[in-house]
């Protein structure tokens, strides 16, 4: 068995095969699986079910996993909880509870924990329960919308430090906290362009957590961040993953977006089990 890596799109995305990544990996196998993360910013493992457990010690290999806390169903856990079904019941959530509300800014295109002072580096996202139609994952690529940018709009935009916001962006949906779950949140900001220090490709860290561009005009601020965020979802840049039960997806989470799609939330299960890993790199902005 050796490890093959298959480019899925001509920009990014690829499949990996002829790798077990629920037995002990290798160094060598490992640091081949990174380095193909850091070229195609989204690998697409298939036919691996995984157990908590599992993907707790697949996920460490990327570094630090981040602890989730607030909302989520799975707080005080790694994993982010994506699902219709309740945690403990395991009944169908209603679609007018506030826990799905909370799951629709989802379905927009972000980047996970871009509204924290350590952004991520990637995401693991394992499918447990997968419904028969509907609940994709799209995904888009931030390095495309950097490279299609003139040199000119890339000496522009190299310096500027971009706001994200946890409130902001479930506020785009409507959502709206407690007092209680606001105490503590509060925007971070970082460096709008993102080096990979792997091969020193360049991307924006963007998407729906990605407020503001910090001094600028709110309307030349808003045009900017549209105007990349179009960029990175033109139909050439972008992947739409139909998930089978036991896929394992991991993302980029400085120079690739995603976002669900819409399924029968009322008669169809889906349970995604998400690992979050730390960039370990604390802004100071
Ligand atoms: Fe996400």
């Amino acid at each position: 068995m050796s490890l093959t890596i298959t480019p899925v799109t001509p920009t990014f995305c690829a499949k990996v095969s002829g790798v077990d990544i629920n037995q002990p990996l290798e160094e060598t196998t490992f640091d081949a699986i990174r380095a193909a993360f850091d070229e195609h910013l989204v690998l697409i493992f298939s036919g691996q079910p995984m157990t908590d457990a599992q993907q707790i010690t697949f996920s460490e290999r990327f570094g630090r996993l981040e602890g989730t806390k607030g909302v989520n169903p799975a707080s005080g856990t790694p994993f982010a909880r994506q699902s219709n079904l309740d945690i403990k019941s395991g009944e169908v959530i209603a679609a007018d509870d506030r826990r799905m509300f909370y799951q629709k800014a989802n379905m927009l295109w972000h980047a996970d924990s871009t509204f924290k002072p350590t952004p991520s580096l990637c995401s693991i996202l394992t499918a447990r329960v997968v419904p028969p139609a509907g609940g994709a994952t799209e995904l888009a690529s931030t390095r495309a919308a950097y490279a299609s940018l003139s040199a000119g709009q890339k000496a522009e935009i190299e310096d500027l430090v971009v706001e994200h916001d946890f409130v902001h962006s479930r506020g785009v949906v409507g959502f709206t906290f407690t007092d209680a779950e606001l105490a503590g949140m509060k925007p971070a900001r970082h460096r709008l362009v993102r080096t990979n220090a792997a091969n020193g490709l360049k991307s924006v860290m963007i998407g729906l957590h990605a407020k503001c561009i910090v001094g600028w005009p709110e309307d030349e601020s808003r045009d900017l961040l549209d105007d990349l965020l179009a960029r990175a979802t033109r139909p050439e840049n972008t992947y739409s993953h139909e998930w089978r039960t036991g896929d394992v997806l991991i993302w980029d989470n400085q120079a690739a977006l995603h976002r669900a799609t819409e399924y029968d939330t009322m008669h169809h299960h889906r349970l995604m089990q998400r690992t979050t890993i730390s960039s370990g790199i604390r802004s100071n902005l």
